[in-house]
């Protein structure tokens, strides 16, 4: 089987506004030149994917949402649906990110409809799990990626399980400095395979892709990238800066 695309997904989370999302993009994409053997995702706030749009529409690079509800339309206000993702122009988009979870109390229950909503749209969730300090520090990591995962993709039909990505970040690494180390990820990242494996098929879970997130930067994500069952990186806070960011992208591993 050939080795899955690798990913580099950048999350701005709430931050740029649409002429410092538009320059961004110009200048990474004048300075990184065509890319063909990784996607760069980028998923910026809601307000500048339309702009964005126009520009991400080369090859190498794709749009992705934050966030969406899992209904189509109707009365919910504040929310964005993902039939309006795809209209603005998105091929993916993240799903039970951990402060969707812990800051604005999202449930497994809710993070599971928004990724069948979204396949229906046609549009590739990126499925976050990852558990807390306290959580790891009581030897807990396993069983909540298990409910994590096995929540979020119940009832999935077959074809949508083998285009899910899947992004492990640990809480305890989101925006804090602390990145797991090369073999903690790689050891969560195997879990997660196995257990894929065992939800939906042998085959289908070696072509996931599997992403990792928590603190990447220039100076780790080569080692992170080097191990076996990482496919890609969702990174925050680097994200934000073209140099980092760029030099992220460029990640070099050697032959796995
Ligand atoms: P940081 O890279 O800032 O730790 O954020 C990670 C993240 O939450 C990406 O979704």
């Amino acid at each position: 089987m050939q080795t899955p695309t690798p990913i580099i997904a950048a999350n701005w989370k709430m931050f740029k506004t649409i002429d410092q999302a538009i320059t961004f993009v110009v200048q990474l994409q004048g300075e990184l030149g065509p890319v063909h053997d990784r996607e760069v995702v980028i998923a910026p706030p809601f307000t500048a994917l339309q702009a964005m749009r126009q520009i991400m529409n080369v090859p190498g690079f794709r749009l992705a949402g934050q966030n969406c509800h899992w209904e189509e339309q109707g009365a919910f206000t504040g929310e964005i649906s993902p039939l309006m993702l795809r209209d603005a122009g998105c091929d993916y988009a993240i799903a039970g990110h951990s402060e969707r979870r812990h800051v604005f109390g999202e449930t497994d229950e809710e993070t599971g409809k928004k990724v069948q909503a979204l396949f229906r749209h046609g549009i590739v969730p990126i499925l976050c799990v990852g558990e807390t300090l306290e959580e790891r520090e009581g030897g807990k990591t396993f069983d909540v990626i298990t409910r994590q995962i096995t929540a979020a993709t119940e009832g999935l039909p077959p074809e949508a399980s083998a285009k899910l990505v899947l992004a492990y970040e640990p809480v305890w690494a989101i925006g804090t400095g602390k990145t797991a180390t090369p073999d903690q990820a790689q050891e969560v990242h195997r879990f997660i395979r196995d257990k894929c494996a065992s939800l939906f098929d042998k085959d289908v879970a070696k072509g996931l892709r599997l992403l990792y997130g928590g603190s990447v930067k220039p100076d780790n994500v080569d080692a992170l990238m080097a191990r076996e069952d990482i496919d890609g990186m969702l990174v925050g806070g680097a994200s934000l800066e073209v140099p980092s960011f760029k030099r992220i992208i460029q990640f070099h591993t050697g032959e796995k």
